[in-house]
């Protein structure tokens, strides 16, 4: 087998090497990997600034989805040929996270998907919708199943209001079942043209925060004051304060990312005049990502993205640096 592997922490540095490939041993499964997707986080993890004491060598990305090859005794869930999906982390398979469960995530505690083969424990994998192709499929471990916990975060009716920031891979899926749910969808985005691509997949309205950063007003206005019901918060220590603002009284931040750094300062009495409340979002578990294929194969819902071959996995990674992409970016295994 093939993979990619972080040897010493860069880009550049990320390194394509043969390994044997191995055998699934007790309640194990042997995946042939057909696509991988990569969050932010892979890139994170590649540059050492996720965990700079990661194991190494560490096989990054958590998301892929392939063809079972193999099973090992005691098997009966999977056979040679069902389509899968890896689960983020592979302990968490319901119920709440606990530190337990927490351990096992998939390219940072453990080997990850950016392989042609990979070995993953059979509770560790879904079926993946039928409609999907590999490609589609590989997208939903981690942004789709972090959008879809963000949108529960909380009980909105249809017609309540919901804020994504930016165009990448979790705030294009909490685009997506936003719509699903009946929800107005607000944008921001660096991008004109990024915005427009939104509005077709339904974005209600959007603002350009880099000619004006100043969103949260914006979004004040077009709630005729009142405030978002929800805020899909990705950006981090740039954004969580005027995410504050940004929502309505008794409203909610699903708090997710960290683009723009992981720490800030602000007035924390913003909080509680607005009853605000601030949710953490973890990706979500083995059940989380079952019901959500469920909703998704129901409507026949196709994730959005840029494919790219196996060998161009260190150009992807400059792709996702730069911040050009739209959704979701995915490798192809040749
Ligand atoms: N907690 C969890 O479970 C979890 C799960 C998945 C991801 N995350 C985190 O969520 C964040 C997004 O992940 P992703 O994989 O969706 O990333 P991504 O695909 O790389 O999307 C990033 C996009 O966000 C926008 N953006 C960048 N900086 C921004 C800023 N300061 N303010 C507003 N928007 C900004 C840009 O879009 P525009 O050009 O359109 O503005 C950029 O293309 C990352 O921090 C990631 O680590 C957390």
């Amino acid at each position: 087998m093939h993979v990619w592997q972080i040897s010493s922490f860069g880009i550049d540095s990320l390194e394509f090497v043969e390994r044997p490939t191995p055998a699934p041993g007790p309640g194990e499964v042997l995946v042939a990997v057909r696509a991988i997707s990569l969050n932010f986080r892979d890139l994170m993890m590649v540059k050492g600034l996720y965990n700079p004491h990661l194991h190494l060598p560490r096989i990054p990305c958590s998301d892929g989805a392939g063809e079972v090859l193999s099973v090992g005794t005691g098997v009966t869930a999977w056979k040679p040929g069902d389509r899968v999906a890896g689960i983020f982390m592979q302990n968490w398979l319901d119920g709440p996270l606990t530190p337990a469960k927490a351990k096992g995530a998939l390219g940072g505690d453990i080997d990850g998907m950016l392989a042609t083969h990979v070995i993953l424990k059979a509770s560790g994998l879904v079926a993946v919708p039928q409609h999907l192709s590999f490609q589609e499929a590989a997208t939903l471990p981690c942004a789709a199943v972090t959008a879809w916990n963000a949108l529960a975060a909380a009980d909105l009716k249809p017609g309540a209001t919901v804020l994504i920031q930016g165009t990448g891979g979790v705030s294009i899926f909490a685009l997506q079942f936003a719509r699903l749910k009946g929800l107005r969808v607000l944008g921001v985005s660096s991008s004109d043209e990024k915005l427009k691509r939104a509005a077709k997949m339904g974005l209600d309205a959007g603002f350009n925060y880099r000619n004006n950063p100043d969103w949260d007003r914006w979004a004040l206005g077009e709630t005729g004051g009142e405030g978002v019901d929800l805020v899909i918060e990705v950006g981090g220590a740039d954004t969580l304060a005027r995410s504050l603002k940004a929502i309505r009284t008794g409203g909610t931040i699903a708090q997710i990312g960290v683009l723009s750094g992981a720490a800030t300062s602000f007035s924390i009495p913003s909080i509680l005049h607005k009853v605000a409340r601030i949710h953490g979002i973890y990706v979500g578990s083995r059940q989380d990502f079952i019901e959500m294929n469920r909703a998704i194969s129901l409507v026949g819902m196709r994730p959005v993205g840029e494919e790219f071959r196996w060998s161009q996995a260190r150009e992807v990674l400059r792709r996702m640096e730069e911040a050009s992409h739209f959704g979701k970016l995915v490798l192809t295994v040749a």
